[in-house]
């Protein structure tokens, strides 16, 4: 049992994260132009309660305070994102002065108050323009992504040193394109590979316009949500379908993005849905960009196996949808992770995160890793004398901390960790009924009031440690 503090190595970088549409509201405000999520959200059905992005945290107002809150925790980094729509309304063209401004503004706060920016420049908030020309199953848009991320890069690249392409590509693609629960809420397989084909190729040109503007120093990466997948069993079966989740999840991004090539058996097991034929000569080599560090979030495991009776069974943890966001894998199942679960459902497993850090290092070796979100939803309120209490979003964060810590000790060149979120938050189709905040938000007042895990996690980062374990906790 260890006695001890944890202590993780000097400039580990301890941050926080959120993203544009989840928390900036003002969504008429200045020349911005609506989303692929303001269109989604506003359709009847798609997101609980009916809930929009339309005011959220009203973060586009209240940044000063949020950023003075995270200077008050000893937060050391801020990752957020950049909204397209407001940055350049059309998709295309000049950039809005007052969009930039915005950003422009936030980024010398943070600076000035010592914590370091952290820019992702899509959080899945596609202009609604773009989307109407074909949106990311479209070639066209992967070569808008490099002109918009240019256009940051610009504004934003004299005081920013660290940047990220995309947020969770296989978000973007498998749930806006091919389960239909995230937006834009197409349901065809096809269009799902051909989008996530076109994503690869956003972030390859985004590399390329970012490293043409950027000072040598600056460092750059995507963010992962790497999914860590685990048979049921050890029969060649259930074996053979975790080979196959692994590889519509992870390696049809990491393949081209960092060994330069699909996996022959991702399009060996996609061939019933497309012939590949939307990857163009030069594609591989153009999205395989050498990256300074690789971002990865981490929430849950994957528990999997090969179907064998007729019992049709999902429960992958991605939202309820009669569409598959798994192409070609319908006679795959799904099963729960045992264990205690948030309030997403999701299993607390940090052993996950551990095993899942040493495979990629292991595959990827000498490229450094952050981990870019981890954090989970609890049924938070606010008691009678104004506090928020949650000792379970403490447990789960020491926990995986202390697998983290763990990775670090195994030879993991692990550079930072994010936690998701700053602020309760706009949880995409679960409109505002999840809260992921170490702050929690009345969103009728939009007063904030600090969790008790926000204060735990202040400790830790001024520490640069976590704290020993309490006697008798069980670890
Ligand atoms: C991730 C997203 C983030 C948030 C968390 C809970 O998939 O990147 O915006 O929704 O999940």
């Amino acid at each position: 049992m260890a006695t001890s503090a944890l202590s993780f190595p000097p400039g580990f970088l301890w941050g926080t994260a959120t993203a544009a549409y989840q928390i900036e509201g003002a969504v008429h405000q200045d020349d911005r132009t609506p989303s692929i999520w303001d269109v989604h959200s506003r359709t009847p059905g798609r997101v609980r309660n009916g809930d929009t992005g339309d005011i959220a945290t009203d973060h586009y107002h209240h940044w000063r305070e949020d950023i003075a809150l995270m200077s008050d925790l000893g937060i050391g980094a801020y990752r957020f994102s950049v909204s397209w729509p407001r940055v350049q309304p059309t998709g295309s063209g000049p950039a809005s002065a007052k969009g930039l401004d915005f950003y422009r503004g936030l980024t010398d706060e943070l600076l000035d108050k010592g914590i370091q920016p952290v820019v992702t420049l899509y959080h899945w908030d596609l202009p609604q323009h773009l989307e109407d020309a074909g949106g990311w199953p479209e070639r066209d848009t992967a070569y808008r992504f490099a002109e918009y991320a240019g256009l940051v890069a610009d504004a934003l690249g004299d005081r920013v040193t660290t940047w990220t392409t995309l947020n969770e590509p296989w978000c973007s693609a498998f749930l806006g394109y091919g389960s239909g629960v995230h937006a834009p809420g197409r349901t065809d397989p096809a269009d799902a590979l051909r989008a996530a084909h076109h994503l690869n190729l956003a972030h390859g040109l985004a590399v390329r316009a970012l490293r043409e503007r950027l000072p040598a120093e600056a460092q750059i990466s995507v963010t992962l949500n790497l999914h860590h997948v685990r048979p049921l069993t050890e029969s060649a079966g259930d074996t053979d379908a975790a080979r196959r989740i692994d590889g519509v999840a992870n390696r049809v991004f990491t393949g081209p993005m960092l060994d330069g090539a699909y996996p022959a058996d991702v399009i060996e097991d996609t061939a019933s849905v497309t012939d590949w034929s939307f990857v163009q000569d030069g594609d591989t080599e153009l999205i395989h960009q050498p990256l300074d560090f690789l971002g990865v979030n981490y929430y849950s495991p994957t528990l999997v196996s090969q179907r064998t009776g007729t019992a049709t069974h999902r429960s992958d943890g991605h939202g309820a949808s009669d569409h598959s966001p798994w192409p070609a894998a319908d006679d795959v199942d799904f099963h729960q992770t045992p264990g205690p679960t948030t309030a997403m459902g999701w299993t607390v497993d940090p052993s996950g995160l551990y095993e899942l850090l040493l495979r990629v290092s292991g595959d990827h070796p000498g490229l450094p890793l952050m981990i870019t979100e981890n954090g989970a939803a609890f049924d938070d309120y606010a008691n009678p004398e104004g506090e928020v209490r949650d000792p379970e979003r403490i447990a789960y964060l020491e926990g995986h901390l202390t697998a983290v810590h763990r990775a670090i000790e195994a030879g993991v060149d692990l550079r930072g960790y994010f936690l998701w979120s700053l602020l309760d938050n706009f949880e995409w189709s679960y409109g505002y009924s999840k809260r992921f905040g170490m702050v929690y938000v009345d969103y009728a007042s939009q007063r904030r009031i600090p969790k008790s895990s926000a204060h735990w996690y202040a400790k830790v980062t001024r520490a640069n440690s976590l704290p020993a374990p309490a006697p008798g906790s069980g670890h």
